[in-house]
């Protein structure tokens, strides 16, 4: 290892020495849904609206990489990952040529590493609505055929179906529940309407799928429908007077959305080795309690209009069950729950399980200090032929990114930090490739990752969206200023007027919806970017066969210049991470998380049964935490401007370790591979983030001594990170 220890300064050794032992032991799929969940009294934002200097000064490295992406390239990456079946398990061709790509650039050793994993796929899929009418619907589980859009239409075209789902041939009466939340199905339960054994319709707005298949199984119920409604669409819609795609920007109404319905708040990773790799001659548990028992499958707009129109005048009506989202975008639709007696539907669903090959491809690019590493991850697997946004968007830009820092090391540089590009597969059945390449890894990654950089859908609109942990915000918000937002999207001269006007300067806490989980919940940093659509900007289609190449190029990103703005800000970021003297953390705003995260809970706690819930301990343990933080800036900031390299060390490693006291070693009460006690995935939500959420599990769950105990676990956690970062 190159960076040696500072032996000069014995007292920073130790403190430095007994920090490591104290710390030892972190569904795009979001990024829809996260619009629609934006809840603006929460989460901490980087409020001032900063003067953006223009055009942006670069240094010559800066501009190296920036100049480097080509959009014809971005495009040419994005027609070849797009113009096969690249379903987790079901491409090793293109994680070759992924490797091929990565090596030309210069990243000699780039490999692919095969990791067997448990994966489904059906075997036979019907539903068949019959009316009491005699009347009867079959409905199609797959897109339409368009002429304009050659992938749409590409032999074995993957059916629409819900990884990890339930097998079953069920037929009975249906009901309509809403968005499908504990809540929905309780207005029901209280109207009476007898719910067993019957099948639940649900849209896909609000909360994750899998928490609504779950919420069905719960009530007792044998199947469940998850279909798209115009409602999730904004203003463009068909109705508004849009047309739909291809013509239009509108949805194509026989779009499907796919996805797993995995117990995604439970566990990340192969759910027969939760909590350890997976390898050839791993031990494999049951799936039970990590997937739905009952069967599930996804359904389009026009198949769903049947089924809600033969509900009308049964059940409760819409007004009477009073709940938010319920109300879909159909205007001839009333959305009556139902049951209609006598109206029912055969769900007949028969999925297959096994074990199957999966290739993730990691290229590795040595920094002169080995013990510290940055990874930078996307994964490549899609649900379909296309995955033109999600998530190839991301894999084209890996792609050019890899040929920018290929140029920088042809001219014999070498980054300070080790770099690892990763091109992760199977993360639409539940980010397996990534996490069992974390769990594979873990002690190495515990002593060296400095930070986590996640893309996944680099592109699905033009509006540039962000998370990721305290210390790593304000530096990457920087980086936003240094690159220029394409024109014909507005009057937004950098990417960094783009997020502000699209965030107005809010950032989330991270949940679980791509494959930055597994590294975040071990406590390292993370961050997530990329762009999606605005409610007036053109629809995206998630996990259909319309996220394709032809879409791209006609509403996505016509040109590919918002890829290349979205690589250019990923380059400098990774550029900076890796190479910076000093690592470019900025703890003070770390401590300003922290705090804003636990206004949040007290917010949670005063509207709660148990509003008397003592917080001081944490409280005082932010406090301490501002303390160090504030220090270690300042010894920072002093190192750096006497170009004290040994001084430079001892911060690097602290800025590298400190977030690893974030973690409780046992887990999180009921789910133990989510370990960060400062955010996780709400448990009934599935995507969003809850913050200090053992304590907020506790309030939910009605355990008053549960929330109190880990007030305390979370203070420490919190107690840990200070003392890491004593200097
Ligand atoms: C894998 O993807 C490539 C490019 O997208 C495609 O040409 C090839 O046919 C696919 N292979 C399989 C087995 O589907
Ligand atoms: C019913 O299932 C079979 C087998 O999966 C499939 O071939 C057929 O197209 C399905 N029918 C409809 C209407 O989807
Ligand atoms: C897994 O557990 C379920 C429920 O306990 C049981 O029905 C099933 O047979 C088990 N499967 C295996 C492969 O052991
Ligand atoms: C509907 O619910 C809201 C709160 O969610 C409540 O304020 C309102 O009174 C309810 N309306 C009716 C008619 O029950
Ligand atoms: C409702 O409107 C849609 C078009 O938006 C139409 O296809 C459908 O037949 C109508 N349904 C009913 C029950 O009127
Ligand atoms: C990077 O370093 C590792 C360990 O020191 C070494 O095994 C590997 O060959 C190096 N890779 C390259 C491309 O130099
Ligand atoms: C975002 O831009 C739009 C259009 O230019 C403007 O109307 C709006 O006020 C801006 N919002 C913010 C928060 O800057
Ligand atoms: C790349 O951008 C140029 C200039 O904006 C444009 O003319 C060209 O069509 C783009 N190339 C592709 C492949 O989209
Ligand atoms: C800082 O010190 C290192 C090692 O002593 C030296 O290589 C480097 O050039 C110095 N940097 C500056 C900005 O003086
Ligand atoms: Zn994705």
């Amino acid at each position: 290892m190159s960076r040696t220890l500072p032996l000069l300064v014995p007292p920073l050794l130790f403190l430095l020495l007994s920090a490591l032992t104290s710390a030892c032991q972190r569904d795009w799929d979001a990024l829809l849904l996260r619009q629609h969940l934006h809840r603006s009294d929460s989460h901490n934002s980087l409020r001032k609206r900063a003067p953006v200097p223009y055009p942006p000064a670069l240094t010559p490295t800066e501009s190296l990489l920036i100049n480097s992406f080509d959009n014809t390239s971005l495009s040419t990456w994005s027609y070849y990952y797009t113009s096969g079946d690249h379903l987790g398990s079901h491409n090793k061709s293109q994680a070759e040529w992924t490797a091929q790509k990565w090596r030309n650039a210069g990243f000699d050793d780039a490999r692919l590493v095969e990791i067997p994993i448990y994966v489904t796929y059906p075997r036979h899929s019907n539903l068949t609505l019959r009316r009491k009418d005699g009347g009867k619907h079959e409905a199609r589980l797959v897109e339409d055929v368009l002429g304009e859009d050659s992938t749409s239409g590409y032999p074995n075209v993957i059916p629409a179906f819900h990884a990890m789902s339930g097998s079953g041939d069920v037929e009975g009466e249906y009901v309509y529940v809403g968005r499908g939340t504990r809540a929905d199905f309780q207005v029901l339960k209280d109207a009476g309407i007898e719910l067993k054994g019957k099948v639940a319709m649900a849209n896909y707005g609000g909360i994750y799928r899998g928490t609504k298949v779950k919420n069905a199984q719960d009530t007792g119920m044998a199947g469940c429908i998850l279909f798209t409604d115009p409602l999730d669409d904004g203003e463009v819609t068909v109705e508004n007077g849009y047309a739909a795609y291809p013509d239009g920007p509108a949805r194509n109404p026989s779009s499907i959305q796919r996805g797993s319905v995995r117990f995604s708040s439970l566990y990340s990773g192969d759910p027969t080795t939760v909590g350890w790799a997976s390898a050839p001659d791993s031990p494999r548990g049951n799936v039970s309690l990590y997937n739905p028992s009952i069967p599930s499958i996804p359904l389009s707009m026009k198949d769903a209009l049947p089924l809600l129109a033969a509900l009308q005048g049964h059940g409760v009506t819409a007004k009477e069950a009073n709940r938010s989202g319920w109300t879909g975008g159909f205007s001839n639709i009333s959305y009556d729950s139902g049951p209609t007696p006598g109206t029912v539907v055969h769900l007949n669903h028969q999925m297959d399980g096994w074990i199957a090959p999966v290739w993730d491809v990691i290229g590795i690019v040595n920094g002169t200090s080995e013990d510290e590493v940055v990874v930078v991850g996307n994964h490549r697997d899609a649900w379909v032929i296309g995955g033109a946004a999600d998530p190839n968007s991301g894999s084209a830009i890996m792609i050019e990114m890899a040929n920018a820092f290929g140029k920088l090391i042809a001219k014999g540089w070498k980054p300070r930090r080790t770099i690892i590009f990763s091109s992760w597969d199977a993360e639409e059945f539940g980010l397996q490739g990534s996490t069992e390449w974390v769990e594979s890894h873990l002690p190495w990654l515990n002593s060296v990752a400095v930070a986590y950089l996640n893309i996944d859908v680099g592109v699905s609109g033009p509006r540039t969206s962000f998370s990721g942990s305290g210390e790593i915000q304000s530096f990457v918000v920087e980086q936003m200023k240094k690159i220029l937002f394409p024109e014909g999207w507005g009057d937004f001269p950098t990417v960094y007027d783009m997020w502000y006007n699209t965030t107005e300067g809010e950032i989330s806490p991270l949940g679980s919806g791509s494959d930055y989980a597994s590294f975040y919940q071990n406590g390292i940093g993370c961050i997530d970017i990329g762009s999606d659509g605005g409610r007036t900007d053109p629809i995206y289609h998630y996990h259909s066969n319309y996220d394709s190449y032809h879409w791209m190029t006609t509403f996505g990103d016509p040109g590919f210049r918002i890829h290349t703005a979205m690589g250019q800000l990923l380059s400098l970021i990774l550029y900076h991470i890796a190479d910076d003297v000093l690592i470019p953390w900025d703890l003070p705003n770390a401590a300003t998380v922290l705090e804003s995260y636990l206004t949040e809970l007290h917010a949670t706690v005063s509207e709660s049964d148990f509003p008397g819930l003592d917080l001081s301990e944490l409280t005082d343990a932010i406090e301490e935490f501002e303390t160090q933080a504030a220090n270690i800036a300042r010894v920072a900031e002093t190192a750096l401007g006497f170009n004290d390299t040994v001084l430079l060390g001892v911060v690097n490693s602290k800025y590298r370790d400190f977030s690893r006291g974030y973690v409780s070693a046992g887990g999180l009460p009921g789910r133990e591979t989510f370990k960060n006690v400062i955010s996780a995935p709400g448990i009934d939500n599935g995507y969003g983030a809850d913050v200090f959420p053992a304590v907020t599990d506790g309030i939910n769950a009605g355990d008053e001594e549960s929330a109190k105990a880990w007030v305390g676990k979370s203070a420490r956690a919190v107690l840990r990170a200070a003392e890491i970062l004593r200097v």
